[in-house]
């Protein structure tokens, strides 16, 4: 058994974790929306007005903060008041991007609407800005967030809808550098600020506008939406995205369950290169804006495998391992530690599509591991993030893949700590000084397989949360961490 020291200092505090650096991402492409969120009013499956109820009740348990919808590149070919009003005349459309389905649009704004309210959950939409028009979008924002009365506010009445929504999050496009319009930055930057200067703030409602952000190390791209998006400490975004996707290699994906040591332990070192990623662009963003009024939005992340044999190509559905659960814990504990610039981040996708939190066959809903890391997480939300500091190791010669993953941050008086040993040969044992704290109490949960278990239809719960047993000697914690585990620790 290996052994790790480890530091954690209460008193000194990296950033606030912003309840949405946990978000999730929601997209019309293969089975996410239709035959996985939304059943319909008429399916067997329970649902409330069509949203299957056991996806509430799951998303509510990891207390999902913020969900994006319609996409992706689906939000740039997405027309809105196609999704509105009665279901039976709702436009056809095809989905080109993702299989060549028809879109019967029978999901659309007041479907996403309801489905973040039972949850409890922010929308993050993401307007159409690609193939889409200033005024269609500012209309949109017209018929969420307006509570006189107006073309659009009267409209969205006529719907069945009295009340506005207040959205909050509104993302300008996506990946407009590819799918979204293959724009150079300094074009779009001047298309964001015509778009966003349409899309008003009505009430006491202010809009957090996202603008798109770069393809992974495109540095050059928030080098210029910095220069041209604020001038003199008035920024005209409140975010900067930024798109990460982890791959074994981009020509030879592999597959999610199948799948040697090597593929995952390079596949570990592309998760690491997150910390590169989010450590260069918030220093050019330092550079610019200083005081932090802009914040860097991982919008989309996740692994990226091929899909399951069998499958729809476009329909990117793939299963999920304790792998998964791995590239979760690191990432997550990556944005804990970036959260003073980091504010939100989004899973790709919510179901049924790539990383997924959980799976559909018919009636059959199964949670995934990298949805119990999420449970393990979810105590962070909101809290700040304390410096934490392990003596580490890496597991390959040249590659970036420490053996130990952490974070830590405190909240109303109890101190969180997750970590992941990403071996899949060696145990650890953790020795951890506590600076700062009182520590009285501990307790820990832990998610631990060997590396390709997943959950199935038939065995929903190969991969599941056990509690675990972690020991205070004073002022320090001793904690086992067996090869390709996660856990949790809380101290009061
Ligand atoms: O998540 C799948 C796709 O990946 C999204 O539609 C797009 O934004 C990204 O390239």
């Amino acid at each position: 058994m290996k052994q790790f020291k480890m530091l954690v200092n209460t008193n000194d505090k990296i950033g606030h974790i912003n309840r949405e650096l946990y978000g999730h991402f929601s997209e019309h492409l293969g089975r996410c929306i239709y035959n996985g969120i939304y059943v319909g009013e008429n399916s067997e499956i329970p649902n409330i007005h069509g949203i299957r109820k056991d996806m509430i009740e799951a998303f509510k348990n990891i207390k999902m903060p913020v969900l994006r919808w319609p996409g992706g590149c689906f939000a740039d070919e997405y027309h809105w008041k196609d999704g509105i009003g009665d279901k039976a005349t709702r436009k056809k459309m095809i989905n080109t991007n993702w299989g060549g389905v028809v879109e019967d649009n029978s999901f659309g704004t007041h479907e996403f609407m309801e489905l973040c309210e039972l949850v409890g959950c922010e929308p993050y939409i993401s307007g159409n800005v690609g193939s889409g028009t200033v005024r269609e979008l500012s209309e949109w924002i017209e018929y969420m967030n307006f509570d006189g009365m107006s073309p659009m506010a009267d409209l969205r009445r006529t719907n069945g809808r009295e009340k506005p929504w207040k959205l909050k999050y509104l993302g300008i496009g996506n990946e407009n550098w590819g799918c979204g319009g293959n724009m150079t930055p300094e074009y779009y930057a001047d298309v964001y600020k015509q778009f966003a200067t349409f899309c008003k703030d009505y009430g006491d409602n202010k809009l957090t506008k996202i603008a798109c952000g770069a393809n992974c190390n495109d540095y050059n791209w928030t080098e210029v939406m910095m220069k041209k998006l604020g001038q003199n400490g008035f920024w005209q975004a409140k975010g900067l995205g930024v798109h990460y996707y982890s791959v074994p290699e981009w020509n030879s994906k592999g597959f999610a369950t199948k799948f040697n040591e090597d593929e995952y332990y390079r596949l570990i070192s592309t998760v690491n290169y997150t910390e590169t990623l989010l450590t260069r662009h918030t220093e050019i963003m330092n550079r610019y804006d200083p005081e932090g009024k802009v914040a860097l939005v991982l919008d989309e992340w996740g692994t990226w495998f091929e899909v399951e044999e069998g499958t729809n190509p476009g329909f990117l559905y793939q299963q999920n391992t304790m792998r998964d659960a791995i590239v979760a814990a690191i990432s997550l504990n990556i944005f804990n530690r970036h959260s003073k610039r980091l504010k939100m981040a989004n899973l790709a996708q919510v179901c049924n599509v790539l990383q997924a939190i959980v799976l559909t066959e018919g009636e059959k809903m199964i949670k995934t591991p990298t949805y119990h890391v999420f449970d393990l997480f979810k105590e962070h939300q909101e809290g700040e993030c304390v410096y934490c500091y392990t003596e580490n190791e890496n597991m390959r010669e040249g590659k970036d893949a420490p053996m130990i993953s952490s974070s830590a941050s405190v909240k109303d008086d109890v101190l969180t700590i997750t970590l992941a040993n990403c071996s899949l040969e060696e145990d650890a044992e953790i020795s951890c000084d506590l600076y700062g704290v009182e520590a009285k109490n501990v307790s820990a949960r832990i998610l631990t397989e060997e590396v390709h278990a997943h959950n199935t239809f038939e065995q929903p719960e190969n991969v599941f949360i056990k509690d675990y047993t972690a020991s205070l000697e004073g002022q320090k914690l001793r904690v086992k961490l067996p090869a390709c585990s996660v856990v949790e620790v809380t101290i009061r």
